[in-house]
């Protein structure tokens, strides 16, 4: 493959990656050589939910992490520099290859669930996760700079919950946030390329105990995807957990987002599947509740939940040719 062909086919699956109410919030550079430049997009970031631009951080890491694994499933070697350019804090990662090493059987299969795994909303089958799943999931986390911190315990369990419940409520009485959310919840049918479609949550809640009540993505309208399986209350909320960094700069925010699409591809390979919470996180004094109280002191990033379940969830994504520029190009520079 030329260089041009191994960057088209890299950004075409690093678009892929999980972000915050489905914003993509990445640009991607390309010269001749053999590397890409991946930039966080600011007119996509969350103004309301996001001032610090965590959120976007943690969505630009996803998109690395899935860059270097395109990269490693053709058989080259990353490398990766994140946040090369103290003078260009948008340019998130420049990641380059020369050397080559065939992939191994791991790298191959977390690659087959690139374009296949989704977020899962909802609860969960009651059925156990496979053995070794959350050994598999934590050492994932820790491989990319992160922790994912299972909260096993009951107590600590239900008061996750709560944190959840109380920031759910919180944002559906803020009048500016609601506002946000609509940006990027497009109706059904609608040909938006970005967003949360309504193919991709269910139409009726899917209550769980403890509850971890999801967004309220359709906002009083009668959208979302009837569920798979029976509204019984035998459903389950899924193992909970906690990802977190050590330190809370913009290059842990990466790192834990790198983290995060290993979890969930990992998870994908195990036939599991991962829900996220990052409401309580967007608030600041729950985040510290949670940092203190459930985190034991680590920064938290994102509650996940993770079990098993019949995924039904479409999503969507812009064209790569809409993110991919040349280097000096129009859109290219850090913006
Ligand atoms: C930082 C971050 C926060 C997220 N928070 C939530 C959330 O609170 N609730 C939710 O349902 N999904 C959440 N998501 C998942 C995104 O909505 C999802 O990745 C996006 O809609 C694309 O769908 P897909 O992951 O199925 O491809 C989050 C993702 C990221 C990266």
């Amino acid at each position: 493959m030329t260089d041009e062909e191994i960057i088209r086919y890299a950004v075409a699956r690093a678009i892929w990656a999980p972000s915050v109410h489905n914003t993509q919030p990445w640009r991607f550079t390309a010269g001749d050589g053999p590397q890409i430049g991946l930039y966080a997009d600011e007119s996509r970031r969350l103004a309301v939910a996001d001032p610090d631009g965590r959120e976007m951080m943690i969505s630009c890491g996803a998109a690395v992490f899935t860059l270097r694994l395109a990269l490693r499933s053709l058989g080259y070697i990353p490398q990766t520099r994140v946040l090369p350019d103290p003078a260009q804090p948008a340019l998130v990662a420049q990641v380059s290859w020369r050397e080559r090493a065939a992939a191994d059987e791991f790298e191959r299969r977390l690659a087959c669930h690139v374009l296949t795994r989704r977020t899962h909303r909802g609860a969960f089958d009651p059925e156990p996760l496979p053995p070794d799943t959350l050994a598999s999931l934590r050492a994932a986390a820790a491989r990319e700079g992160a922790a994912l911190r299972i909260v096993a315990d009951d107590g600590r369990r239900a008061a996750l919950a709560v944190a959840v419940q109380t920031a759910e409520h919180e944002l559906r009485h803020d009048g500016e946030r609601l506002r946000e959310l609509a940006r990027w919840t497009p109706a059904p049918g609608s040909a938006c390329r970005d967003g949360v479609p309504a193919t991709s949550y269910p139409a009726r809640a899917e209550h769980t105990q403890p509850d971890f009540p999801g967004r309220d993505f359709a906002r009083g309208h009668d959208w979302g995807t009837p569920s798979l399986s029976p509204a019984t209350s035998h459903r389950a909320a899924g193992v909970a957990g906690l990802l977190t960094t050590t330190a809370d700069r913009p290059a842990d925010w990466v790192n834990a987002g790198q983290a995060l699409q290993r979890i969930m591809l990992t998870a994908s390979a195990c036939g599991a599947a991962v829900a996220l919470h990052s409401q309580p996180l967007e608030l600041p004094w729950l985040r510290e509740f949670i940092r203190t109280q459930l985190g034991d002191g680590a920064c938290p990033h994102l509650v996940l939940r993770i079990g098993l379940v019949t995924q039904v969830a479409v999503s969507v994504r812009r064209d790569p040719g809409d993110v991919l520029f040349p280097i000096g190009g129009d859109h290219a520079g850090p913006g």
